[in-house]
């Protein structure tokens, strides 16, 4: 339901509505009025009337049911979606307030949902995006480039995770011609705008406070242009007081990126995935950014096994990132690699100059590499690119072939003999 197919667009009628009640249809009446609809087609009985006329009927381009009257809201709407025609963007509107039931909602084809009552402002909001999708370049780029999600994560802060995801982000959109929004999940210190040269706005924060308020006009307001085919929500919110959300927000905005770009890259930190977990089960690809350290090998062994847990479908890439050049490495990359039980897939090298010059010239490190650090930049676009288009493998993770734990074998690297440690 959620895709536009605009071939058959003009055979279809533009607007159909089914609603419980007499005040929402006196709202809605209206409102269809100034989109050119037939006031007409706003009829009552809810969900059970949508699925009887639509099994007997053309699908309409944008189809608003209520399911108030409906006990099992997301059975109801999957037996919509058999009987309704692919294309049509499908508005529900209900009273059950719960996280759950919108993600579920929205996996299974709902364009969005009203939480009534609500305003008459809203409806024309989640209408002009419902058009905007059916009239707009973006539901036609969509089709040929499924959206693909990214989270970036940094096994400890410092390791470079949020200069790749805006390299990532920067890549997505410079080389592989993908509009891509680029989503900093750091609130109170993120710098997915100082980096890129912007002023982060008030957007973020806004969102977070008001997640109702998140559609895909909020998006185009709220989030700042970099070029042509990057867009940044970052924030530096407020530290005098901490921001309440239960997560909602995050979850909104990242499906109002997914109708509006062609990727999304999400610089998590790592604290955000124990309080909201929820953020990486939609991401096609985890990028896990580390460094040779021993705390970073511990991280990295947790932050897989969370990962392995809580978004086994996720494929996972592996980076080391500041590798130094000379050899004085904390720890080695076999024995990296050997504790958390896979293969580094990418190395960046330590390049302090390159870091440098990104952050004085407000450019991402990806496009002002050169030589041996432009490799891995590409690779790392490339390999995001090609697990996001395989179709639903397991995750990349290898299995604990061993049988011991994670930790375990961590445990018997630490209590090797160090001498450079000894007393
Ligand atoms: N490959 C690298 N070589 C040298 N410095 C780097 C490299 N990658 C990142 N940095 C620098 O490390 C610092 C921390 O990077 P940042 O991306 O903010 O880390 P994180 O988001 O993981 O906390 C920044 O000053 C950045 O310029
Ligand atoms: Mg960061």
């Amino acid at each position: 339901m959620n895709a536009p197919f605009h071939a058959r667009a003009g055979l279809r009628d533009p607007f159909t509505a089914f609603v419980c009640d007499e005040a929402t249809a006196d709202m809605l009446r209206p409102v269809a009025v100034e989109h050119g609809w037939s006031p007409e087609k706003v009829n009552k009985g809810g969900l059970r009337n949508a699925v009887q006329s639509l099994s007997v009927s053309a699908s309409p381009n944008i189809l608003f049911v209520d399911l108030s009257e409906s006990a099992d809201p997301l059975n109801d709407i999957n037996a919509l979606a058999e009987v309704c025609e692919p294309g049509t963007i499908v508005i529900a509107a209900g009273q059950v307030n719960d996280v759950r039931l919108y993600r579920d909602l929205v996996a299974s084809g709902i364009h969005d949902y009203l939480l009534k009552p609500f305003t008459v402002d809203q409806l024309r909001d989640t209408f002009a995006h419902a058009q905007s999708i059916l009239s707009g370049p973006r539901g036609e780029t969509q089709v040929d480039k499924p959206h693909v999600m990214t989270a970036v994560i940094g096994v400890r802060g410092g390791v470079g995770a949020s200069t790749l995801a805006t390299s990532l982000a920067w890549l997505l959109g410079e080389k592989a011609h993908r509009t891509t929004a680029l989503l900093d999940l750091d609130v109170h210190f993120g710098t997915g705008a100082l980096a890129l040269d912007l002023e982060p706005g008030r957007g973020l924060t806004d969102a977070i406070e008001n997640p109702s308020r998140i559609d895909g006009l909020f998006i185009e307001r709220a989030m700042v242009r970099a070029n042509e085919r990057l867009s940044v929500l970052s924030a530096e919110a407020p530290i005098n007081q901490p921001l309440m959300t239960d997560g909602t927000a995050y979850f909104q905005l990242q499906e109002e990126m997914k109708n509006a770009f062609e990727s999304t890259v999400l610089d998590l930190p790592r604290h955000m995935l124990i309080q909201y977990p929820h953020l990486v089960h939609d991401a096609h690809v985890a990028v896990v950014v580390s460094e040779l350290t021993l705390a970073s090998t511990r991280d990295t062994i947790r932050i897989l096994a969370w990962l392995k847990s809580n978004a086994p479908q996720t494929k996972v890439i592996v980076v080391s990132n500041r590798v130094p050049s000379g050899g004085a490495l904390e720890i080695s990359k076999k024995d990296f690699e050997q504790s958390i039980e896979r293969n580094i897939d990418i190395m960046f090298p330590d390049e302090a100059k390159a870091a440098a010059q990104a952050a004085k010239l407000g450019k991402p490190m990806a496009e002002i590499a050169t030589g041996k650090l432009a490799a891995p930049f590409a690779t790392l676009s490339n390999m995001v690119l090609s697990h996001a288009s395989e179709d639903g493998g397991a995750a990349e993770t290898k299995g604990n072939a061993s049988g011991r734990s994670l930790v375990d074998n961590l445990k018997s690297m630490l209590a090797k003999p160090k001498p450079a440690q000894a007393a």
